[in-house]
């Protein structure tokens, strides 16, 4: 049973983690708004992540019998100077979550919530690859700079990112096929 303290935390978290799905939905339709399809596709697959991360905190409240709460998602940011502007974003913002994940794993410490910090092992070992992922595209949108053809080339790669999800991870366990 989670207490009312961290439940209110994982609720919170749960909120972050939607409102990183809408920014980089946000940042999709932006790349397609400058016809950049791969990036487009890449940020469409990283906000299916986030609706991944948002919906595995989600299921976990309620299987620990706490009650989840739909909080106000804030509205993200709808335009960007630049595709390096929108990546450097990505990465500042991967690294304030992973904050508040450290957080939150403190505070499951300080209610002595041991099956709340193993659960959130996996988001904190998901940062690491989140992290490493952000830095990775920065740096290939900061080599391409302002070579437009340079650009298109990370475009195409960007663009072959695939979605997963996590193993064991049902998205609609109520039943009902994709
Ligand atoms: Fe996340
Ligand atoms: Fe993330």
């Amino acid at each position: 049973m989670l207490s009312e303290k961290m439940t209110e935390a994982l609720n919170e978290q749960a909120n972050r983690e939607l409102y990183s799905s809408y920014l980089y939905l946000s940042m999709s339709a932006y790349f397609e708004s400058i016809n950049m399809k791969g990036l487009a596709s890449w940020m469409r697959v990283q906000a299916g992540e986030e609706l991944v991360h948002t919906m595995k905190m989600y299921d976990y409240v309620i299987s620990s019998g706490g009650r989840a709460r739909m909080l106000a998602v804030e509205e993200p940011r709808f335009a960007w100077g630049s595709p390096l502007e929108a990546f450097q974003q990505v990465w500042d913002h991967e690294r304030a979550v992973t904050g508040l994940i450290k957080a939150l794993a403190g505070v499951a410490e300080a209610e002595k919530d041991q099956a709340t910090r193993s659960f959130l092992q996996w988001y904190i070992d998901e940062q690491v690859e989140e992290e490493e992922s952000s830095d990775m595209v920065l740096n290939k949108v900061k080599a391409a700079g302002q070579n437009e053809a340079a650009l298109q080339a990370v475009d195409r790669e960007l663009g072959q990112r695939k979605f997963k999800f996590p193993r064991g991870f049902n998205m609609f366990p109520y039943g009902g096929t994709p």
